[in-house]
């Protein structure tokens, strides 16, 4: 997978690919990622990308030339799966659109910053529109990071045991039942014998049931689902 990412803060976005899961992806050959500065297309002295809101009102907007430029003079170079906007409007990110879009070959990723990018970009580049969640951040960055981290994860190869990714909360709307490692007892704090008893058939039956109650009790819409 490669995944262009468009932001005015490149140095903000470097550091969670420099570490973890997300760079072992990139040394593995797996997923490239490039950043481009938006400053670097644009055509005024400043640098500036940003711009006020017609018909007034609080917030700059930010302006189509560069992002047009930008975006332009990528799907000149590739075919692109998805060009997408991180925006507080966009639909939520969820674990399945993650699986599907996993899958993908080439993405644009376009952070959004101060009130939001001119409508007319939206128009004609982009095509997908997403959101992290139900809260105003101040910019689309943070939320580029939590989109690439759940997309490389998937990407077969990326991790060791590939089975881990499938069984993580969420993949059959289901949360994690509880998790244990050794000492067996840790400050008189056992673990349940089922866990160490050896039969397998029962440790998932318990597994199952121990997912079910902590959705059930945590998050019962995603049972309604
Ligand atoms: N930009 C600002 N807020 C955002 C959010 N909640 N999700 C994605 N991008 C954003």
């Amino acid at each position: 997978m490669r995944i262009d990412i468009i932001t005015v803060l490149p140095d903000l976005l470097r550091s969670p690919f420099e570490g973890s899961i997300m760079k072992r992806a990139i040394q593995k050959g797996l997923v490239e990622v490039h950043f481009h500065n938006l400053r670097d297309y644009s055509s005024n002295k400043h640098k500036n990308v940003d711009d006020y809101q017609f018909g007034g009102g609080a917030g700059m907007v930010m302006m189509c030339e560069p992002i047009d430029l930008c975006i332009s003079k990528l799907k000149e170079e590739r075919k692109y799966d998805e060009v997408i906007y991180m925006t507080p409007d966009g639909e939520t990110l969820k674990q399945k659109m993650a699986n599907s879009m996993s899958m993908l070959q080439n993405i644009i990723i376009l952070c959004g910053h101060y009130k939001g990018v001119d409508q007319r970009v939206r128009d004609m580049h982009i095509t997908k529109e997403i959101s992290i969640g139900d809260y105003v951040l101040s910019g689309g960055e943070i939320g580029a990071i939590v989109l690439c981290d759940a997309l490389i994860r998937l990407i077969p190869g990326v991790l060791s045991d590939e089975t881990s990714a499938l069984t993580d909360s969420f993949q059959d709307n289901l949360l994690s039942h509880p998790i244990y490692t050794r000492p067996a007892e840790y400050k008189g704090l056992k673990v349940p014998d089922i866990l160490l008893s050896g039969n397998f058939p029962e440790i998932e039956k318990w597994r199952e049931q121990k997912a079910y109650e902590h959705t059930l009790n945590r998050r019962p819409d995603l049972l309604e689902e």
